[in-house]
């Protein structure tokens, strides 16, 4: 009997948002040590690739350490019948869950699964059913539609009724991808909906969250919000999740009183604001450089099994190196090393 992981987190919970090229293994463990969330998504990987193709199709995308806990492996397609192979193959590399993308906007995806499943609502309900036959817990990430907000109702409504663990919602549509402002508006109306329609299913928010204090004081505002997931948030601050002791204070006291909770939260956020100005200090520098550091030697210790190019590392300096005199200088330095050794060697003489 496997145990619903779900059912024990905290509340609310905060999740690392899945992201494609950027939260493999490696950059978990950075993430890991800079302050972790509470619950961790492998990048999507594609269900009928994998059984056509073998682990070649997939690469590195379900690389997990047994420190990783707990995690769900986030796969996507059109094909129910691949998903339920590759959902059975996830619970034997110890996933602890299953999660369905549904909102994906790339043409790549877009041909057979991601967004489109919004547009074929029998392939997703057939997809969902097909990954509970896993055993693990199965749960949606997904958009609000795939035109016009006005889809939300429906589509939420059709994911609901399919009795999954937990649905996050990206607050926007396909159509939007990322260029307007999530919407905020639409979350207590979604709590309502959850409510009425499937009452044990964890609710979860995702888009433009940005720290651990934006979204304790989203779950204040929206009493009946399970869950936040971040994603760019990471890149603005990869400390984003961790714990000061004023919103862990937060957190316990969000279950009694919203209103103090919105009073701490932005106390939290204040300091928060000290700190981003004081960005350029010795102490976060350091923090950041450390860390650079530690995502260096992670990079080198999976080489061996992820097989990523020196290049794909360089999309990540700008999160370590910036916002202090002289950043663009080094960062254009770092951009034209060709490995990890050239990068060591800069950073060891600033
Ligand atoms: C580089 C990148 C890769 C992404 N890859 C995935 C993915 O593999 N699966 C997924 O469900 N969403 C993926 N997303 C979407 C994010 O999970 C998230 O929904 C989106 O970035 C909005 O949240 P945010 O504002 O907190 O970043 C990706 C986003 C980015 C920026």
């Amino acid at each position: 009997m496997i145990s619903n992981f779900w059912q024990q987190l905290p509340r609310p919970f905060f999740v690392l948002a899945p992201m494609e090229a950027v939260t493999d293994v490696v950059f978990r463990h950075v993430i890991a040590k800079a302050g972790a969330p509470d619950v961790w998504f492998s990048e999507f990987t594609n269900a009928t690739g994998w059984v056509h193709a073998g682990q070649k199709a997939i690469g590195g995308r379900l690389i997990r350490t047994e420190d990783e806990q707990p995690i769900v492996a986030q796969i996507w397609g059109g094909e129910p019948g691949d998903m339920e192979q590759l959902a059975a193959h996830c619970r034997e590399l110890g996933f602890h869950g299953i999660d369905i993308n549904m909102g994906c906007p790339a043409k790549s995806a877009i041909k057979s699964g991601g967004s489109a499943l919004i547009r074929k609502p029998e392939v997703a309900i057939a997809a969902i059913a097909a990954a509970k036959t896993s055993g693990l817990p199965v749960s949606v990430k997904t958009r609000l539609g795939y035109t016009s907000i006005g889809e939300w109702r429906g589509w939420l409504t059709t994911l609901l009724e399919q009795d999954i663990v937990n649905l996050t919602v990206h607050l926007r549509t396909k159509k939007e991808m990322s260029k307007v402002p999530a919407h905020f508006e639409l979350i207590d109306d979604i709590i309502a909906l959850r409510d009425k329609i499937a009452p044990e299913t964890l609710l979860t928010i995702n888009g433009d969250i940005q720290n651990r204090t934006h979204g304790l004081k989203l779950a204040a505002e929206h009493p009946g919000l399970n869950g936040i997931m971040i994603g760019r948030g990471v890149f603005q601050d990869p400390f984003c999740f961790v714990t000061s002791e004023t919103s862990s204070r937060a957190a316990k006291l969000s279950a009694t009183s919203a209103t103090r909770v919105s009073a701490v939260a932005h106390t939290t956020e204040t300091r928060r604001e000290a700190v981003v100005d004081n960005f350029g200090s010795e102490n976060t520098r350091e923090e950041l450089l450390r860390l650079l550091d530690y995502h260096l030697d992670l990079f080198d210790h999976w080489q061996p099994e992820l097989s990523r190019p020196y290049e794909t590392l360089k999309r990540f300096y700008k999160i370590y190196i910036r916002d202090f005199d002289g950043a663009k200088e080094l960062r254009d330095q770092l951009m034209r090393t060709k490995n990890t050794d050239e990068a060591r060697e800069i950073l060891r003489k600033i």
